[in-house]
């Protein structure tokens, strides 16, 4: 039998445009990624996912592609990533890469093809082209809104001159959706997916899984439908039934390109913001996407009963359907957790759509706490784990960046109302005390790292003891030598309901206590725990749990 190494793999996200810049331009590239592998392996972790490194006019740093199957000159070449491929592979890491099939860039030849063309020429038939409403045409042909703010349509000039259609972008004007009604579209992206998979990457990262199909009709919506609409589905834009039929027909082809004996599989997983849990767990039935990421898990606020039950709802959804769940705190669409974590915590809290210099400030020393237990939580649960690259450092967002720096399309489409998303994306400190925190060989950075990353550089940590690093590999090592990711969970009376607490039957018979206490007070730990991790650097001292902290524990007699 396959041991489907998925199914409890730890996959770290590396942002290449962030991680290590081999030539000094100030933006990461390939080269520099698979310079500072090693990273990865002394960290513990079973893969890395890359966001995209294709062709694109980086408007959306990236996730507007314009050619999906080469590497921007900005990233390196094709033979660059052959490269990494080849030495991740060498040093036991699978590669899974970043697949963008909602919407091109404005740039890809498609599109470009489609504003030369009449509407209703097969060129146009590619993307969402529709008549404006209103006598003249002049009005968005419906109501939807881009998710980086303002209107979702653009309307365009014809090629004659005059006024002419609209095209629908659910994200940035340069992002035109594709129609996935018109069998071409589908025909071009599975032959992407084979184009990498044939160079042997080891999966996708599916880019707004839930919004490839749209209501028929586009009907005008009749609630605000950004990423986080409850239900998803009473949207015409997300979670669209006909999208299983398209996860369905990847399935195979992935299926197609397992290799022959165990740890076959090559996998996909989806980037659906889909609510409720058993909506979201309908992309991971068996003959579809093999993970997708628990964004409910990252939304919960750190209160004992709303972790309780995301976890509990979450993991009864996805094994109703038989998959694991697909567990992460942090990416570069989010505040960092480390952040996040240091505002005050309440019931429904959402987090801020970035964070600037004159917004609140998280408490950082708080966050950074409870981050580290979220985490220790986080890596106890069974199921995969994805890690953001830099919460290995405890890197909290950038939160006073100048506001002339950023980049995000969203700060200026919301008319300077939401900050965006640049705050998580600072480069990565790998020295204390170079100009770019070891980033590139000189200076340059494409945002600023704030000073205080300096101290959380991997320099700084590795080795000494209590250090968020040294908390993460302990973790990683630990999680794998118990196998913790392929256990059954049961819940743990701790006798306060500010503690979570769940026990981990592992394989060889023995029990594993994740306790977290959220509450005011120390926590009373179970007599004979022998605790083998605690996340605070004041640490456990075997009786007691202190505030903001988590621990496993191996105990004898569960209950
Ligand atoms: C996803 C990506 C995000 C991007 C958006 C549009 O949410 O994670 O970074 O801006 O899709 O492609």
């Amino acid at each position: 039998m396959a041991e489907s190494w998925w199914r409890d793999a730890v996959i770290y996200q590396v942002y290449p445009r962030s991680w290590a810049d081999s030539d000094g331009d100030g933006i990461g590239d390939l080269p520099g990624i698979t310079a500072r592998l090693k990273h990865l392996t002394d960290l513990g972790v079973d893969a890395l996912w890359l966001s995209p490194f294709y062709t694109s006019p980086q408007r959306d740093a990236g996730y507007d592609v314009s050619d999906y199957r080469d590497v921007d000159p900005l990233f390196g070449s094709l033979t660059d990533f052959d490269a990494l491929l080849a030495r991740a592979h060498e040093l036991g890491l699978r590669v899974i890469v970043d697949l963008v099939p909602n919407h091109t860039s404005s740039d890809h030849e498609w599109f470009q093809e489609a504003l030369r063309a009449e509407p209703g020429s097969p060129e146009r038939a590619r993307y969402l082209f529709r008549d404006g409403r209103g006598e003249n045409g002049d009005e968005p042909p419906n109501n939807w809104t881009s998710t980086f703010g303002g209107p979702g349509w653009t309307r365009i000039t014809e090629p004659d001159g005059s006024p002419g259609q609209w095209y629908l972008h659910l994200f940035d004007p340069s992002q035109p959706d594709l129609d996935w009604t018109n069998p071409e579209v589908g025909e071009e992206i599975e032959s992407v997916l084979r184009f990498w998979l044939d160079r042997g990457v080891d999966g996708f990262r599916v880019d707004v899984a839930h919004g490839l199909v749209k209501k028929d009709g586009l009907p005008d919506a009749d609630m605000p439908h950004g990423y986080l609409t409850d239900p998803t589905s009473l949207a015409p834009m997300w979670d669209q039934p006909g999208i299983h039929d398209i996860y369905r027909r990847w399935r195979q082809i992935t299926d197609e390109y397992a290799r022959p004996g165990d740890d076959a599989d090559r996998i996909l997983c989806a980037e659906a913001w889909v609510k409720p849990a058993d909506a979201l767990a309908r992309y991971v039935r068996g003959d579809e996407l093999h993970q997708s990421f628990n964004f409910e898990f990252l939304m919960t606020p750190w209160i004992a009963e709303d972790m309780r039950n995301t976890i509990s709802e979450t993991l009864d959804a996805a094994e109703a359907v038989g998959a694991p769940q697909t567990w992460v705190l942090s990416n570069h669409d989010v505040v960092r957790h480390a952040s996040r974590l240091g505002f005050e915590q309440s019931h429904g809290l959402t987090s801020p759509r970035g964070i600037g210099a004159d917004d609140p400030q998280p408490d950082h020393a708080l966050g950074l706490r409870r981050a580290r237990a979220a985490t220790t939580v986080m890596l106890g649960l069974p199921g995969s784990a994805y890690l953001y690259q830099g919460e290995e450092l405890g890197l909290p967002d950038a939160t006073r960046l100048p506001d002339d720096v950023r980049q995000d399309p969203t700060w200026e489409r919301s008319n300077h109302t939401q900050r965006g998303r640049d705050g998580c994306r600072v480069p990565m400190p790998w020295e204390g005390s170079t100009p770019s925190l070891g980033f590139g060989p000189g200076a340059e950075s494409w945002l600023p790292q704030p000073s205080e990353y300096g101290a959380l550089a991997v320099d700084r940590q590795r080795g000494v003891e209590g250090s968020t690093l040294e908390l993460y590999r302990q973790l990683l090592s630990l999680r794998r030598e118990l196998r913790l990711g392929r256990g059954s969970l049961t819940w743990f009376d701790a006798g306060s309901a500010d503690v979570l607490a769940f026990t981990i039957a592992v394989a060889d018979g023995r029990t594993v206590l994740v306790l977290a206490n959220l509450g005011t007070s120390p926590a009373r730990l179970p007599d004979g725990a022998r605790v083998r991790v605690s996340s605070s650097p004041d640490g456990s001292n075997g009786l007691d749990v202190p505030i903001d902290t988590a621990v496993w524990a191996e105990i004898d007699h569960p209950g």
